[in-house]
């Protein structure tokens, strides 16, 4: 059975000088989620939003916010980003020490859709013990910390791998364009993260519309 395709613009390509109207244009482009990226500095190299953006973002519209957490420590903050408004909150394996199925069921535990997250050369070894706390898997395809970098089509592969043992939404996150989603569909993935894709298209809703009909 094939899921249906849901495309998720990444606000980290939107203008924040604008994030109203930014969100209203890929909402009325026909998107179907919003990703909201974290970074703490710590786990990445960059900075940028916490709840306090969520709660804000939550005002404006009803699409699910999808919260991709690239923080140490998630379990700390899960709370705050869950009462903010996040509809799926999803966390690193790598940020988690030792207790990532009881991070994965802290989130549960608020209702919120859980996921978890993996790095490009992170092996699914990391998370085959979890899948069944998990309703989301966020394969990675660039390294994370930053937008607008290429798709490393070294991760098709994983895709694959995990299509066959999980049967959740099948997330994939960095360089998914026209081009690139075509493949990540057909090895298994269900759900397109894009920034600079859609947020930099002429028009929006066929950048949504080409990535969907592939
Ligand atoms: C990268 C973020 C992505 C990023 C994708 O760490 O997780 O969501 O915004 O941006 P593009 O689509 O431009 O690669
Ligand atoms: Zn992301």
């Amino acid at each position: 059975m094939t899921k249906p395709i849901k495309i998720v613009p990444s606000l980290l390509a939107a203008d924040f000088s604008n994030l109203a109207a930014e969100i209203k244009k890929v909402e009325s482009a026909g998107c179907d989620w919003i990703h909201i990226d974290v970074m703490d500095g710590h786990f990445v190299p960059n900075l940028t939003v916490g709840p306090f953006i969520v709660k804000a973002i939550r005002k404006i519209t009803k699409l699910p916010l999808d919260t991709h957490l690239m923080i140490e420590n998630p379990e700390k903050h899960i709370p705050s980003f869950v009462e903010a408004g996040s509809d799926s909150v999803t966390i690193h394996a790598e940020a988690c020490h030792g207790n990532l199925k009881e991070v994965l069921k802290l989130i549960r535990s608020h209702n919120t859709r859980a996921g978890v997250s993996l790095k490009p050369a992170s092996p699914l070894s990391m998370i085959d013990s979890v899948l069944n706390e998990a309703d989301l898997v966020l394969l990675m395809t660039v390294n994370p910390g930053f937008g607008g970098q290429a798709f490393m089509p070294e991760v098709l592969p994983k895709i694959s791998e995990l299509r066959k043992k999980f049967s959740g939404d099948i997330e994939v996150d960095g360089g998914i364009n026209r081009l690139t989603s075509k493949e990540t569909i057909k090895a298994g993935a269900n759900v397109l993260v894009a920034g600079t894709a859609i947020f930099g298209a002429p028009d929006a809703a066929q950048a949504i519309r080409e990535m969907r009909n592939t």
